[in-house]
């Protein structure tokens, strides 16, 4: 199923799983200020859609993003200062504030040329699989400015400060294999692979109690920045959370089906969430 309201994005649902698309491939995907207004309008709308379980973030065509549109948000609105920071707002908060903090489980689907702005919301995806023949590239250095917007803090959160300061300071590229060797990305796979490795991880990730997962990822994500002291007062506090917005009951039924049904060890998968509604 596809919706056909936006004319830069295309959203395409398939068993839970809902791929949202950049959709200018003729301009590799890159961000005009259209695609930033309908991505900061579709990524509420799916969070609240009950068939999306889960939002592949992917791009049309060979290529991920190239970044911002440099023709329509860089050149277009150096004199229209108001627009700039009206759209540079909508670009920071479907990636960063929506993206991040997202209520469902989020991969990045890295199909190709990765450049620049583009690594914004790949790193604000929980997770990124991505083709060995991608290629990343912060090219920024190379046009005049830095890696900004919050592509440079995204990085550095997300990788050492050495392979960073690389990356950022040369605009050097490298592909999907390199990605994975220094964290910024899950993993790389071989790009004939790479629809059904997404899609594998994405149905693992739907046997989960959706609102266990939702607590969880947003933990380990918050804890980062936190000292021992707030983290446990924090973890607590989520903990409860899950006890109060879960009516499947995980956590009765997890511990049910392992010690009186004996029906499945934790170990090595989720209980049974249909046995546990239908009990
Ligand atoms: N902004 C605006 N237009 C872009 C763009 C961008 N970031 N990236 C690509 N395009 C446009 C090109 O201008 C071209 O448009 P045209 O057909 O009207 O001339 C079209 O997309 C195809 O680009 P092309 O360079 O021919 O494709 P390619 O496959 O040979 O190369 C890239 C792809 C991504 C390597 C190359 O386009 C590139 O380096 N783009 C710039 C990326 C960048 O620096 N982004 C940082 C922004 S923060």
């Amino acid at each position: 199923m596809s919706d056909s309201s936006y004319e830069t994005i295309r959203i395409d649902k398939q068993d839970g799983i809902t791929f949202l698309v950049m959709n200018r491939p003729e301009k590799r995907n890159a961000m005009n200020p259209q695609m930033h207004y309908e991505m900061d309008r579709a990524l509420p709308e799916l969070e609240a859609d009950p068939d999306t379980k889960i939002v592949v973030l992917t791009g049309a065509g060979d290529t991920f993003c190239a970044g911002q549109d440099l023709r329509e948000y860089f050149r277009g609105l150096d004199d229209n200062p108001a627009e700039r920071r009206r759209v540079g707002e909508a670009s920071e908060r479907w990636r960063n504030r929506r993206l991040s903090g997202y209520n469902k489980p989020t991969i990045a689907m890295v199909n190709g040329y990765c450049v620049g702005g583009g690594f914004t919301q790949m790193l604000c995806c929980d997770f990124a699989i991505a083709a060995d023949e991608a290629i990343f590239s912060l090219s920024e250095v190379n046009w005049g400015i830095l890696p900004g917007g919050l592509v440079s803090k995204k990085l550095s959160d997300a990788i050492l400060p050495r392979h960073a300061m690389l990356y950022a300071c040369t605009g050097r590229t490298f592909g999907g294999k390199r990605a994975e060797e220094i964290g910024m990305i899950t993993q790389s796979v071989p790009l004939a692979e790479l629809r059904k490795v997404t899609e594998d991880l994405a149905r693992e990730l739907m046997e989960k109690n959706p609102e266990v997962l939702r607590a969880t990822k947003q933990a380990i994500r918050a804890v980062r920045t936190m000292n021992d002291d707030q983290a446990f007062d924090y973890l607590a506090a989520k903990s409860a959370e899950i006890k109060l917005r879960d009516k499947e009951n995980a956590y009765s039924n997890g511990i049910k089906q392992f010690l009186d049904d004996k029906s499945y060890k934790p170990t090595f998968g989720a209980y049974d969430r249909e046995k546990a509604k239908s009990e």
